[in-house]
């Protein structure tokens, strides 16, 4: 038999995955996910890029100081005030890691650097080694890697380990390698390098081409030893490589990997949730491990050989990454224990008080709809997380419209518990009518990029989704884009939830920043 060698788990939701457009939060939103991390099981935490804005050094060095029992790591371009910077916020951490990073490839020397090969070589160990000054756990990237000569890339790893790197991340910056092609590097590197056992090897792979997965898959094949991940898959562009996803293979295949992680599975969807309900990036329903169908079998050909044998048609048992499979409808006459039970069962933890809430919400839910199921208490709870205080909430509307008129919404709404009101008679229709309606009480003007509304669960009394994504006109915010949710039986009352959601987020904005990968 192989023997099992465990598979380093490096999240950079915080960091890579604030990157995705709207995905930005604030310092408490940041300290809750990785409290999350800590109890999923990671081994490094990528809190942020302290230089980036006072907001960014502020979470690092938060997260620093509270974390225990996984690595708080800050990334920084290669140079002393970055990686001072980066020191600053991670110095009160108790296993920091400073994450150093230079373009190598010749696109991104010639283009981006303006740098020779020598060059680059020199600014990567001085980097290294000033940071080596700092901290003993220095990672180092080659940024664009996978596009990288292979000689070359060879050549800055060598010098980079021996200037003091413990850790050498191979990204796949703009998601281009093949999953043999990665497979083919990590080899390359782990035959030709001198001093490369001294350092552990990593992978960073974007998903542009939806390789992502695949392509880290292959790296550890190849025996890469750290693959960086977000949760849900977030980051930059089309995102990175999902940490439910590659952690589920590596566990489900254990037979073919022969590797392990350190990665408590059945807190992946609890804590997929808790991202996507922070971020307002919903997951798509039928996105493998956390997806709400990943589990769900519709075919009834596929129902009946579940019946017979679950194994027919399940690899993974659903409570392994979290969900307690059940067909338990709920009703108007099931109690709070039922409800608790199913929320538990569901993967949320909610305090006695979010119970509460929840459970008024959901009786009023059943007043409007006979049988709830598992998909309406996920959305309900999802609501209850969302709601944080001092914004805008949704109180009522009142409306009158026909084909060729204009409507006329009164919107009501509260602030700070004080009830406001608006009247509005414009827009295109009912939606278009409580959005402006929206606007001209909140005083705050968007342009609504996108608007989806998608039923919930099955029946004519389903209840609608409305997920909007609007952008800021601030100038200040330059174009950023903030989504919102919103859950109802009446769809126009999920869209006005989802305008405010949104709004609220616009209202809380974000500091500006430098990106990493842009400057
Ligand atoms: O994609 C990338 O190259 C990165 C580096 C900073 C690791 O995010
Ligand atoms: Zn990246």
């Amino acid at each position: 038999m192989t023997a099992t060698r465990t598979v380093r788990i490096f999240d950079t939701t915080l960091r890579d995955g604030e990157q995705s457009p709207g995905a930005s939060m604030n310092l408490t939103e940041k300290m809750e996910i990785a409290q999350a991390l800590v109890q999923l099981g990671v081994d490094v935490i990528e809190a942020g890029f302290p230089i980036a804005s006072p907001g960014d050094f502020e979470s690092v060095r938060e997260i620093a100081k509270a974390v225990s029992g996984a690595v708080v790591c800050g990334l920084a371009r290669c140079n002393n005030a970055d990686i001072e910077r980066a020191w600053e916020a991670l110095k009160h951490a108790q296993q920091p890691r400073i994450h150093v990073f230079l373009a190598t490839s010749s696109i991104h020397r010639e283009f981006k650097l303006r740098m020779n090969q020598e060059e680059v070589i020199a600014r990567a160990v001085a980097g290294v080694k000033h940071a080596k000054n700092l901290c003993p756990d220095v990672e180092f990237s080659p940024e664009d890697a996978a596009r990288t000569e292979i000689d070359f890339l060879c050549q800055v790893v060598e010098a980079v380990i021996e200037a003091g790197a413990t850790t050498v991340n191979i990204p796949d910056t703009v998601g281009y390698a093949t999953p043999l092609q990665m497979h083919a590097v990590i080899k390359g590197l782990r035959d030709r390098v001198r001093g490369i056992d001294r350092a552990v090897i990593s992978v960073h792979c974007h998903d542009d081409l939806g390789l992502a997965v695949a392509n880290s898959l292959a790296a550890v094949e190849a025996g890469a030893g750290q693959i960086e991940c977000t949760i849900n898959g977030l980051g930059e562009r089309a995102g990175n490589c999902s940490l439910e996803e590659v952690v589920m293979a590596l566990r489900t295949r254990s037979d073919y990997y022969s590797t392990t992680t350190r990665i408590v599975t059945q807190k992946l969807v609890p804590t997929s949730r808790l991202v996507a309900n922070i971020t307002g990036i919903q997951v798509p329903r039928n996105k493998a491990i956390v997806g709400r169908n990943a589990f769900a079998h519709e075919a009834g050909i596929h129902q009946d050989g579940m019946l017979k044998e679950r194994r027919t048609y399940e690899i993974m048992r659903p409570e392994d990454v979290g969900l307690e499979r059940t067909d338990l409808v709920l009703g108007k006459h099931s109690g709070r224990a039922a409800l608790a039970d199913r929320t538990k069962a569901l993967g949320y933890q909610l305090s006695p008080e979010q119970l509460q809430t929840l459970f008024e919400r959901f009786k009023m839910l059943a007043d409007r709809k006979k049988e709830i199921y598992d998909g309406d208490v996920a959305a309900l709870c999802e609501d209850q997380f969302s709601e944080l205080p001092e914004r805008f909430s949704f109180v009522s509307y009142d409306l009158a419209c026909a084909s060729g008129h204009a409507p006329r919404v009164m919107l009501r709404v509260l602030q700070g518990g004080e009830e406001k009101s608006v009247e509005v008679n414009a827009g295109d229709g009912p939606i278009d009518g409580i959005f402006l309606a929206i606007e001209k009480l909140t005083g705050i003007a968007t342009v609504c990029r996108d608007f989806r509304v998608q039923a919930v669960t099955v029946g004519k009394d389903a209840q609608a989704e409305v997920t909007v994504e609007l952008q800021s006109t601030d100038p200040e915010q330059s174009g950023q884009v903030h989504r919102g949710r919103g859950v109802s039986t009446d769809s126009l009352e999920a869209s006005a939830k989802a305008f405010l959601a949104a709004v609220n987020r616009v209202i809380l904005g974000a500091q500006p920043r430098l990106h990493p990968q842009r400057t």
